[in-house]
């Protein structure tokens, strides 16, 4: 059982509640290969996805998750609620507690909103991207689909490559697969590169063939324009040029190497058309993984919010 009412990022999950959820995800991942995907482990429960940014995979996802494990769900988009008129995030959480919800999901622009709102209400808080902060579940359904793939993480080698700066992504990504064991090499254009992001665990390198030698995992990031004022590379078609990811790159990678992109993906930019819909992209992998991560979470913290709350 997880010993938390959150899940607001992995820098403060341990190694074994990472191993947890992802057990719990892999029984998941089966069960959504099976013909009956209906539940009732959470009947009775109710989830607000609360989203302040575009989600297509994140929030799709943990509405399914709920819909499946039998919960009542509802969704809010900033654009269509009262944070139009002015309410505040505190307030708003307030009230959705007042509706007596057990789950609220939230993507907001602001690093550490999901910690402001955990903190005032009884609801659990799970973190669907948090400005440049953290995206726990994505990670967690990135080491699921390497796991998958390579049956554990520990000693493998992830090359993560792209916008790492703006990325909230990759800092998951550092915490959790470091947690467990993994290599995590980086490589982007210098001034998509946070300077802190050695002390953090990442090995930087100096080139993209040097970050994926040898790698079991090669994940893209995407461009995060809508967080950036321009000036950080010359062009589109430069980035992909110098920084982007192709066939000839993947070369440098294990034989069984799997390419990772936690999507949306700018087709042609940071990965080539032909790795993304090659026969090492688990892309869409990646998302059934997501949907079973948002199940198993889902289920574990309904069963601390029985135990303890
Ligand atoms: N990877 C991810 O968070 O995708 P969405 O923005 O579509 O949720």
């Amino acid at each position: 059982m997880l010993k938390k009412k959150d899940l607001l990022g992995l820098y403060d999950t341990s190694a074994e509640e990472i191993d947890e959820i992802l057990r719990e995800a892999e029984g998941m991942r089966k069960f959504l290969d099976g013909k009956n995907k209906k539940s009732d482990l959470l009947s009775g429960k109710s989830l607000i996805t609360l989203f302040y940014e575009n989600s297509t995979r994140t929030r799709t996802s943990f509405e399914l998750a709920g819909k499946y494990l039998g919960a009542s769900e509802v969704n809010i988009s900033s654009s269509a609620s009262s944070v139009q008129k002015g309410e505040t995030l505190i307030d708003t959480g307030e009230t959705l507690d007042s509706l007596k919800t057990d789950f609220i999901v939230i993507r907001h622009p602001m690093a550490g909103a999901p910690k402001l709102l955990a903190g005032r209400v009884k609801a659990s808080v799970l973190n669907g991207g948090d400005g440049m902060n953290e995206h726990p579940t994505q990670a967690l359904l990135d080491m699921l689909a390497l796991k998958r793939k390579f049956k554990k993480i520990e000693g493998l080698k992830i090359a993560i490559l792209g916008d790492i700066k703006h990325s909230r992504v990759a800092k998951s990504n550092l915490f959790g697969l470091t947690k467990l064991g993994a290599q995590v090499y980086m490589y982007a254009p210098a001034t998509l590169l946070p300077k802190e992001i050695e002390k953090l665990g990442a090995k930087v390198c100096k080139s993209r063939e040097e970050a994926i030698e040898g790698a079991d995992g090669v994940m893209g990031l995407r461009i995060q324009l809508e967080r950036q004022n321009g000036g950080l590379f010359p062009s589109l078609s430069e980035y992909s040029k110098y920084y982007g990811v192709n066939d000839e790159l993947l070369k440098y990678a294990k034989k069984d190497a799997i390419v990772l992109h936690p999507g949306p993906v700018n087709r042609g930019v940071e990965l080539s058309p032909s790795v993304i819909d090659g026969e090492k992209s688990v892309i869409l992998e990646q998302v059934t993984c997501g949907l079973a991560v948002r199940m198993a979470l889902l289920k574990l913290l309904a069963e601390y919010r029985e135990a303890e709350l």
